[in-house]
């Protein structure tokens, strides 16, 4: 006899691309009766009803997923981890995907995040603590050495890094955080690092505390120039699989820092039961820890699910209710994704809003193609922009030419006033192909796997 699977509300804290991708993907689940979306964007609003309770409001949060009656709570951003979102859920006995503060210290707070990682000897920078300005410059003047890497301790929407060439530069940057206030109470420490050579990879795990699901890599593009120039943003664009992630590389990654990381959580009594998003710098000497984020990225989150062959929901659930040993392994679509940032003009400086947005539709027909909103906004009945990222059109393809274009022929259909990409979105996997990176056969017998009791 066919029992029909016990249906579940959903609820997706946050109002991003990476949430409009979470909805979506979530919507598609049989386990899922409604998603509803805190307060979500008009993407939202199209696989989701969306509630207007923002996801700084956590009295409100809460009171909304007990007055729905909901089954799980998917936490997108950061901010509302790091207030202590998910601690509050779990007092009233919902589920929620996202740690509790203490695991979300891990992005909160440099500092601590680097205490871990040296308590527990994860492979890292090595770096210098400072509090005081007058300290931090005195120590830059003694170094002989550079580059080096000044640090805000705190949250500072991906602006809080300075990799500077000169004392001059370093001390200026130990101003700009700690005199200037350019980041607010994230500049009162600062960390002084050591500068990392290599190529940057970021890897992608859920753990409930115990077992460690690795998911697909994905490679983001940061900088706004197309060739990886000028200001860094939250993510130009994305594509997956990426090349230079090898399966020797891999099992790196795994046994020298998500392994360590997940033990060291516990070793800290710190039930994580969420996403660990990890920046490396892929050095001679093995992978070392840049950065923990412990939220899915955004614009990676939309190429992640477009890959996710299986259904998102019984990984978000067991993540939530500690029992991710007991899952079917995911299943990726081997084919390639690329995901295109469109985005508002003079972002990610000052950036304009409420440009009308049209072709929306049109682009959105085209085979393969699936676009999230990042920053959209409806005013009377017309679409308009609202943010600096304001789409991420994404395109799969039997190859990344075929996926590239397609996501490009979709994005030149959208039309506003200002609108820019970066044109070579994945444009590096071939440089990766020519120095020699083969794609793995099958990416389901590499990384389809679950590490039970870590
Ligand atoms: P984060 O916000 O910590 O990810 O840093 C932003 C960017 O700064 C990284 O993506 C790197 O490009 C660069 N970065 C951070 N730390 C280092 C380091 N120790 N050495 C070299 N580059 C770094
Ligand atoms: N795309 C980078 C991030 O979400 O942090």
């Amino acid at each position: 006899m066919l029992l029909s699977p016990i249906q579940m509300k959903v609820l997706v804290v946050g109002s991003g691309g990476r949430e409009h991708a979470l909805a979506w993907k979530i919507s598609q689940s049989p386990l899922c009766d409604e998603v509803l979306c805190a307060p979500g964007n008009p993407g939202t609003a199209e696989v989701a009803r969306n509630v207007s309770v923002a996801a700084t409001d956590l009295p409100g949060l809460v009171a909304l997923a007990q007055s729905e009656k909901v089954g799980l709570v998917v936490v997108g951003p950061e901010g509302p981890l790091c207030d202590g979102l998910a601690d509050q859920l779990r007092r009233v006995s919902i589920p929620v995907f996202g740690p509790g503060s203490k695991g979300a210290n891990l992005e909160r707070s440099k500092t601590d995040a680097k205490d871990l990682l040296e308590r527990y000897r994860i492979p890292t920078a090595g770096c210098k603590r400072f509090d005081h300005s007058g300290r931090a410059k005195g120590y830059l003047r003694s170094l002989t050495e550079w580059p080096m890497v000044i640090k805000a301790d705190g949250l500072a929407a991906g602006k809080g890094v300075y990799v500077c060439d000169t004392v001059e530069e370093a001390q200026a940057a130990v101003d700009a955080i700690m005199e200037e206030r350019r980041h607010g109470d994230a500049g009162d420490r600062i960390l002084v690092e050591d500068f990392l050579t290599g190529e940057e990879a970021s890897s992608f795990a859920v753990t409930d505390g115990e077992t460690l699901l690795i998911l697909e890599p994905i490679q983001d593009h940061k900088q706004v120039g197309e060739g990886d120039t000028g200001p860094n943003t939250g993510g130009m664009g994305v594509y997956s699989p990426v090349l230079n992630v090898t399966q020797r590389l891999h099992r790196q990654i795994e046994q020298r820092v998500l392994v360590p990381t997940v033990h060291a959580l516990s070793r800290e009594e710190i039930k994580y039961r969420g996403v660990l998003f990890v920046g490396l710098m892929l050095t001679d000497a093995g992978p070392s820890v840049i950065e923990y984020n412990v939220r899915f990225g955004d614009p990676e989150c939309q190429a992640l699910v477009r890959r996710l062959k299986s259904d998102l929901l019984p990984i978000l659930l067991a993540t939530a209710t500690g029992t991710l040993e007991k899952i079917d392994l995911p299943e990726w679509d081997p084919r390639f994704v690329v995901g295109v940032v469109a985005a508002a003009a003079g972002y990610p400086g000052a950036y304009t809003k409420g440009s009308p947005i049209s072709g929306l539709e049109e682009a959105a027909a085209l085979e393969g193609v699936e676009i999230f909103h990042g920053g959209t906004r409806v005013a009377g009945n017309e679409l308009v922009t609202d943010g600096g990222r304001v789409l991420c059109v994404t395109a799969m393809g039997d190859d990344i030419e075929q996926a590239r274009e397609a996501a490009y022929a979709a994005y030149d259909l959208i039309q506003w006033e200002g609108k820019f990409c970066r044109r070579d979105i994945g444009t590096r996997h071939a440089g990766k192909a020519a120095e020699g990176f083969a794609l793995d056969e099958d990416p389901n017998e590499i990384r389809g796997e679950v590490l039970g009791d870590v």
